[in-house]
């Protein structure tokens, strides 16, 4: 049976509240995995706002919901679970005993305080929902990434958040952790002794992260100029896959041994210093360019600023120093406004070691799997088959296929949905711990300081491309390419 709770979202108006967190309970409650009798309490600071909250909370369900899955009387009855509140967060005034008042008659279920705001002010936040005695036993904080914009900030943030918080019941948000093939790639890899046995640097020539995106500043033109693709992508969501990619098996799936396991491969990454950041990374800058057809304008000109040194795009070749990956290079590449929409991983086995057939069969590809995250949710594997054509043997590449959203036509993946789901059942294993953060940070920050102090400049791209050629030369050097997205 589902667990009733109470949820309390500090940005209520804000475009993650309305995008992801409003749709993806509305997609919980479809499913019938919400608890009728709990609350969602979106926390607006507008009077205007709060009056106008339950409207355009159902416009934006509209907008954010694949076409089947709106519906009026669904909606009437979800729009019940609603209580908005009008108070602002910075101002610990009487605003805030409408809040009190409403948890007074509930006092024992789950509470869960989504801080979808900036971090600058969690804090305050954090130290009223105590000063007015909310925070109770059974009391969870989200938050989201990239915590902090360095590993002195995320530190003070997890610092703050701990004088209210105990670790366990505060859960740092990566949404990559929540998608179905995330968590398809661990069943993948330790429920099949097939791939386990031969995933290693002994059988893997190399492994490929990317995700490609085609949007470009959408309206966070502020937020990511003082970002950049290092900490908005990379920090979290790329060294996330990495380390469920790397990591050794867990003795169970609980939160803490999967954690142990995520940040042994995040310090054993191999640090990259001075001049090891020019040979071994590529950073870019969009500018105009074609994206499906369309003319799209440069990252400047979105920003309306005549120059900038921030990246929309990395490539990464990275090291992992331990007995399972020595020498195998991971690649990892991030870019906005890119060819195409994709996330994927790639896993390039080596050749076989001896060519049995003669030259007259055709090439004999090394075997790959290729884990698609999205657009559409799959797993292939590409295998060498004799081509059924003809008595003569002829080699051909052929793909076994796991197209999950073909065989699972009717369910539709949210990730938000999933995490939040797990927040409120207190399953934390998909959350990042403090320790992750830290070591992501200790590995990201060196990099970041030396563009800075080298005062590098990104390589530009143009939109609708795959990335500065630099990025191309990275993997020629090593003769290898990128597996871009057909
Ligand atoms: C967010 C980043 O964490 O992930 C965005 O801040 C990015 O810049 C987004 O666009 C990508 O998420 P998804 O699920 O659309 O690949």
């Amino acid at each position: 049976m589902a667990t009733s709770f109470d949820m309390v979202l500090f940005g209520g108006t804000g475009d993650l509240a309305l995008r992801k967190l409003i749709p993806a309970l509305y997609r919980a409650f479809k499913d019938g995995d919400l608890a009728e009798d709990s609350r969602i309490l979106p926390v607006c600071r507008q009077q205007a706002d709060a009056d106008s909250y339950v409207e355009n909370a159902r416009e934006a369900l509209k907008i954010h919901l694949k076409a089947d899955e709106y519906c009026d009387t669904l909606w009437g009855r979800f729009s019940q679970l609603l209580w908005v509140v009008c108070l602002d967060i910075t101002a610990p005034d009487e605003h805030w005993d409408l809040l009190v008042d409403v948890f007074s008659s509930v006092t024992e279920r789950v509470r869960i305080f989504y801080l979808a705001v900036p971090p600058a002010i969690f804090s305050r936040c954090c130290e009223t929902l105590s000063e007015k005695g909310l925070i109770h036993a059974h009391s969870r904080v989200v938050v989201e990434k990239p915590l902090g914009y360095n590993a002195e900030t995320a530190n003070e943030i997890n610092t703050k958040l701990a004088l209210y918080f105990p670790e366990e019941s505060i859960f740092r948000i990566d949404h990559y952790l929540g998608k179905e093939t995330v968590q398809n790639l661990l069943a993948l890899r330790f429920s099949n002794v097939l791939f386990e046995c031969l995933w290693d640097a002994k059988s893997i020539d190399h492994i490929q992260i990317s995700i490609s995106e085609t949007v470009g500043l959408e309206n966070r033109a502020g937020f990511y100029d003082e970002t950049g693709a290092m900490r908005d992508m990379v920090q979290n969501h790329l060294l996330q896959l990495l380390c469920l990619i790397a990591m050794e098996s867990p003795n169970s799936m609980s939160a803490r041994n999967i954690r142990l396991e995520k940040i042994k491969v995040l310090e054993s990454l191999r640090p990259m210093v001075g001049t090891a950041v020019d040979k071994h990374i590529v950073r870019g800058q969009y500018v105009a360019g074609n994206l499906n057809q369309v003319l799209v304008p440069g990252y400047l000109e979105e920003l309306k600023a005549a120059n900038s040194g921030t990246e929309t795009f990395v490539a990464i070749k990275a090291h992992i120093d331990n007995w399972r990956w020595a020498g195998m290079p991971f690649y990892l590449r991030t870019g906005k406004r890119m060819e195409k929409r994709c996330a994927e991983i790639v896993i390039q086995y080596k050749k076989v070691s001896h060519q049995v057939y003669g030259q007259q069969v055709g090439e004999v590809l090394p075997n790959r799997l290729v884990i698609r995250l999205q657009p559409e949710e799959s797993i292939k594997l590409v295998l060498m088959a004799k081509k059924m054509d003809s008595l003569a043997i002829k080699l051909q590449a052929a793909e076994l296929n796991l197209t999950l959203s073909d065989t699972y036509d009717s369910f539709k993946s949210d990730a938000y949905k999933r995490l939040l789901l797990d927040v409120v059942e207190n399953n934390s294993a998909l959350f990042i711990h403090r320790e992750e953060v830290n070591a992501a940070w200790a590995w990201v920050d060196p990099i970041i300081d030396y563009w800075r102090q080298a005062k590098d400049q990104p390589q530009l791209y143009r939109a609708g491309t795959w990335g500065p050629t630099a990025a191309d030369e990275l993997l020629a050097r090593d003769n290898r390419h990128w597996f871009n997205a057909q």
